[in-house]
């Protein structure tokens, strides 16, 4: 039977972003996913009475990064940050590059270079967990805005992460699901299984809860920015396109305009 090792608690952060504090208790590790501030983390592990191990960081914005000295100074943990973007996160202790495999709170983790939202930008994949950290790359019915890196970028990188067992669960870097459900629903309003996940997003938000974890398996009918190689999407919209990078692109480009 399998059987989870890690606890992933989901901690609130500015408006809408989300740090994830990942706990092997087995192994007695604790590792910090994305901190764009310290004060909620240092709360949470008194709370807990652990220790921090690890720091990772997904990509340089701000709101990922902003945590990491504070937390440096008070624990003795490991900065595990993508070698693309070693001049602009500081204090890197190991810089991982596309397919590494590392431990991340024990865990064999692979490294996923996802460039498009910014060109550094890196998933942690940890296979035996089912689970996948997606930063800004993918959102709950969404992807991240393309910042620095073209769109073509942007959808190889999202055809790598498709790739995924269907089961993988997705911890993306913001709450951003339910503005993302409406141009979902804008640009294909006929899916039926688009329609179920709405009702239960909504439901979520209502009771205060949050939309992550998603499943990838799901994602893959649902999510507009997997699917423009889908032609039942295809079908259902009017962008006159021809290559499904010519189509996520103008999918892209409407969602910025929304
Ligand atoms: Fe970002």
């Amino acid at each position: 039977m399998w059987v989870k090792m890690l606890e992933i608690n989901i901690i609130d952060s500015f408006s809408d972003n989300y740090i994830y504090l990942i706990r092997n208790e087995a192994k007695n590790i604790t590792c910090v996913i994305d901190p764009g501030e310290s004060t909620p983390v240092i709360k949470f592990l008194k709370s807990k009475g652990w220790d921090l191990d690890e720091i990772v960081n997904t990509h340089h914005h701000h709101d990922h990064i902003g945590g990491n000295a504070e937390l440096l100074e008070i624990y003795n943990s490991k900065l595990i940050a993508p070698i693309y973007d070693k001049s602009r996160i500081s204090n890197i202790d190991i810089l991982v590059s596309d397919n590494d495999l590392i431990n991340i709170a024990g865990t064999k983790t692979r490294v996923i270079h996802t460039p498009g939202h910014t060109l550094g930008h890196v998933c942690f994949y940890m296979s035996d967990e089912k689970c996948l950290f997606s930063g800004d790359t993918l959102f709950y019915l969404g992807c991240g805005r393309v910042f620095e890196g073209t769109m073509d970028q942007m959808w190889s990188s999202l055809i790598k992460l498709r790739s995924l067992p269907n089961d993988t669960l997705i911890y993306c870097g913001h709450e951003y699901t339910s503005s993302n459900a409406k141009f979902a629903k804008h640009i294909d309003p006929n899916n039926q299984l688009l329609e179920q996940a709405i009702i239960e997003i909504q439901n979520k938000r209502k009771s205060g809860l949050p939309t992550i974890p998603f499943e990838l398996g799901k994602e893959k009918f649902i999510n507009p920015f997997l699917r423009a190689d889908d032609q039942n999407l295809i079908d259902n919209i009017s962008l006159k396109k021809n290559t499904p990078n010519e189509i996520f692109s103008a999918i892209r480009s409407n969602k910025d305009n929304f």
